[in-house]
């Protein structure tokens, strides 16, 4: 798919956030964004950068009855020579078109996906912001622009970026994380749609993470939807457990979001000497580990987490306290390879960044 992206830059910039400490996530966004159109028997056309601005929208628009949309989640980083960096792309790229398959949305070329990113972020590059842990976030999504309220897939569809300077996911940055495991509501069951990224996986969770939430809790911990035994994710990210010395986390079998920031940390467990298992992890046994305290560790993993740390999970009346409520030494050393990488601090000796 080659295709030129035209660029319209903007004649009236807005002001870039002063304060770089207070961003939180993705609350404000920057000058420009990325459009690209779908027609049915044309294909996709009309790449374009143009200045941020609203969308109009016919009140019949497919996307907004039912919810035929897709979208990804990455970061580019500035590192202390000023370079801007993207984090494996190609990932997010491929990973959106499986998104696509499931939600009969037209796949994108992956290399073009790159190359919008890039382009976008390079246009947009005064807005990736300067201060220790700060990044930009960049939000890629599709959605059905059919007008008409008959249920099929749509022969319309519009490609968007759109990016934000951001600080961290969670309120508490890298402090740990209280989080409540769900055994009421589920997120996904085999044959849904649990490995994709559509919103419509997110709407289904906000009603668990409300409830949550007003317990003091960041998250919920979803288990597997027929049995409610396994564990899954959480909600804006993978989780994974070190119990015993061994790495567990929940095998991407169709119902689990296949993170690009838990391959990575899977391959660095790896490459250090740990054994990582992906499988069905029950509950339970996790429960019963920290019980014996064996429950080292556990983090979340995730393009906006990062690496998470968890301090306590609770599940029925049941509370695990993990780490004494610090960050284990483990996710550390994570968080610390993974950023080091992703901010050019560290080499990066798996080819996984590229510059913009
Ligand atoms: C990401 O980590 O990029 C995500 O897409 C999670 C999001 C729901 C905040």
């Amino acid at each position: 798919m080659a295709m030129n992206i035209s660029i319209t830059r903007t004649t009236n910039p807005k002001p870039r956030p002063a304060d770089e400490s207070k961003l939180g996530f993705a609350k404000q966004f920057s000058d420009h964004m990325f459009l690209m159109d779908y027609t049915a028997g044309v294909g996709w056309h009309d790449a374009r950068i143009v200045p941020y601005a609203p969308f109009e929208m016919d009140p019949a628009t497919v996307v907004l009855h039912y919810a035929q949309e897709i979208f990804e989640g990455l970061k580019a980083y500035r590192t202390a020579e000023d370079k801007i960096l993207l984090f494996r792309p190609d990932c997010n790229a491929n990973r959106m078109n499986d998104s696509a398959d499931r939600l009969c949305i037209p796949r994108i070329d992956p290399d073009f996906f790159v190359e919008a990113v890039r382009t976008l972020v390079d246009v947009d590059k005064d807005w990736v912001p300067h201060l220790d842990g700060t990044s930009l976030y960049i939000r890629p999504f599709i959605f059905a622009n059919d007008v008409g309220l008959g249920v099929h897939a749509s022969k319309h569809y519009v490609f968007c970026i759109i990016t934000a300077p951001s600080g961290a996911y969670y309120a508490e940055g890298i402090n740990p994380v209280r989080i409540y495991v769900e055994d009421d509501y589920i997120r996904a069951a085999p044959g849904l749609t649990g490995f994709t990224k559509c919103g419509g996986n997110y709407a289904a969770s906000i009603k668990a993470g409300e409830l949550a939430e007003e317990q003091g809790f960041a998250q919920v911990l979803w288990l597997d939807g027929i049995e409610k035994k396994y564990v899954e994710e959480v909600g804006s990210m993978n989780i994974m457990f070190k119990i015993d010395g061994k790495i567990y986390t929940a095998a991407t079998v169709g119902t689990v979001l296949p993170g690009v920031t838990r391959r990575s940390i899977i391959e660095l467990c790896k490459d250090w000497g740990y054994e990582v298992i992906e499988g069905k992890l029950a509950i339970a046994d996790i429960m019963a580990a920290a019980r014996e305290g064996k429950l080292e560790e556990v983090f979340g993993t995730g393009t906006a987490a990062v690496v998470s740390p968890v301090k306590e999970l609770r599940w029925k009346d049941e509370t695990a306290y993990i780490s004494g409520g610090k960050i284990g030494p483990l996710t550390q050393k994570l968080y610390d390879t993974l950023t080091g990488i992703q901010w050019g601090k560290l080499p990066d000796t798996k080819g996984w960044t590229v510059e913009v």
